[in-house]
């Protein structure tokens, strides 16, 4: 099975962005690791940046045919998109929610998610390893599911 894993506006400056909140980890690094991690667990990745809210709603649509689950961190769009919040709820797959800092130690207007309710879980605040974390829950959801 292959899981979609979707990142949201400026992710693809990681590791130039804002360092002492993001540290020096870029997205293709997150990529090769979730890509090793998954590899281990049986599973293919399917790994997406883009920074357009309508092209992350097309995908997540098109994943209901393509994709076992979709790890997704929506970046800004987490505290703003009622439309990712209304495509993840209308695909069937399990979601897993990760963001690489801890959303809730910063400002308030990032303690809420609009997406959050569509997800199974949430990982926070643990960097490129929250990634990785995704994955190896994901194997574990889809096992139980019988994927
Ligand atoms: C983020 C947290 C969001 O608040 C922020 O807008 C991002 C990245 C994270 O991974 O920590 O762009 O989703």
């Amino acid at each position: 099975p292959t899981i979609l894993v979707l990142n949201g506006p400026n992710l693809n400056l990681l590791g130039s962005r804002e360092p002492a909140i993001y540290g020096h980890t870029t997205l293709d690094d997150i990529r090769c690791l979730c890509e090793s991690r998954a590899a281990g667990v049986g599973l293919a990745v399917d790994f997406r940046q883009t920074n357009h809210e309508g092209v992350l709603v097309d995908w997540i649509q098109d994943a209901r045919i393509s994709a076992a689950g979709i790890i997704i961190n929506p970046a800004a769009y987490t505290h703003t998109s009622v439309a990712l919040l209304d495509a993840l709820s209308a695909t069937a797959l399990p979601v897993i929610e990760v963001h690489l800092s801890n959303i809730h130690r910063r400002e308030p207007f990032r303690h809420h998610s609009y997406v959050s309710t569509a997800a199974v879980g949430v990982i926070c605040g643990l960097g490129a390893t929250g990634y990785a974390l995704a994955v190896e829950a994901m194997a574990g959801l889809l096992r139980q599911a019988g994927t």
